[in-house]
């Protein structure tokens, strides 16, 4: 297909840090007498730390001033900080080291394009920074997903054009910023919780040698 960027996501592609965002997310709705449910939290995935904060808000019809919500959002990140800290390589999601050994020694560049803000933290925790050209995170982009900014930037400061790039997200909003970006787009789960993607496996662990030399 002669692709030659490897956009990942970080949250539940890499590592799976979507579990731990879902309880310190459930944490702060808890605190505005809403429970925060699976179906909520699969719509809050890809959304930077505000927006997700905006969502429950909405969700719990709550209002709050500039003040408290950067209270809530400090919060939000101190209590999922205490479980990031304990991640450690063994927490890198099953085939993604294989695919990151495989695309590295294949000469296709690899690099990080989240919405996170502890992006580099935790590919520093799985040890696994080295095979990133590039990081970009969500200390750097303007627009969160699904703007597709992040991913453009991406594109942009490797110097490969938006046709040559392959995003792998788990994330409907980071699907969207992909096709917007022009990239082709790989879903990472149930395909039922997707749309408008280009290839969809359950996890890394189906994404075997010859799925991604048919990718790039
Ligand atoms: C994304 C996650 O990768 O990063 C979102 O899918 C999260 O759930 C966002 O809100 C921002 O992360 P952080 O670490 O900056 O709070
Ligand atoms: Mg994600």
């Amino acid at each position: 297909m002669k692709h030659e960027l490897a956009l990942f996501d970080l949250d539940g592609v890499i590592v799976d840090t979507a579990k731990y965002h879902f309880i310190s997310w459930r944490k702060i709705a808890k605190c505005f007498n809403y429970e925060l449910k699976t179906e909520d939290n699969q719509k809050l995935k890809g959304l930077s730390r505000a927006d997700s904060l905006n969502q429950i808000l909405n969700l719990a019809n709550i209002t709050l001033d500039p003040s408290s919500f950067k209270i809530y959002l400090e919060k939000k990140n101190q209590d999922y900080l205490n479980y990031v800290r304990e991640i450690t390589v063994d927490d890198i999601l099953p085939g993604i080291l294989e695919a990151l050994d495989f695309l590295d020694k294949r000469r296709i560049k690899i690099a990080l394009g989240s919405a996170s803000k502890n992006a580099r933290l935790i590919l520093d925790q799985l040890e696994i920074t080295s095979f990133f050209k590039i990081v970009v995170d969500g200390n750097q982009v303007k627009k969160s997903k699904p703007h597709p900014e992040v991913f453009l930037k991406a594109s942009m400061e490797m110097g490969i054009t938006s046709k040559k790039c392959v995003v792998f997200e788990d994330s409907q909003a980071g699907i969207i910023a992909a096709k917007a970006a022009g990239m082709t787009a790989v879903a990472i789960g149930d395909k039922n919780d997707f749309a408008n993607y280009d290839f969809c496996y359950p996890n890394f662990s189906s994404i075997n040698t010859t799925e991604l030399e048919m990718l790039f």
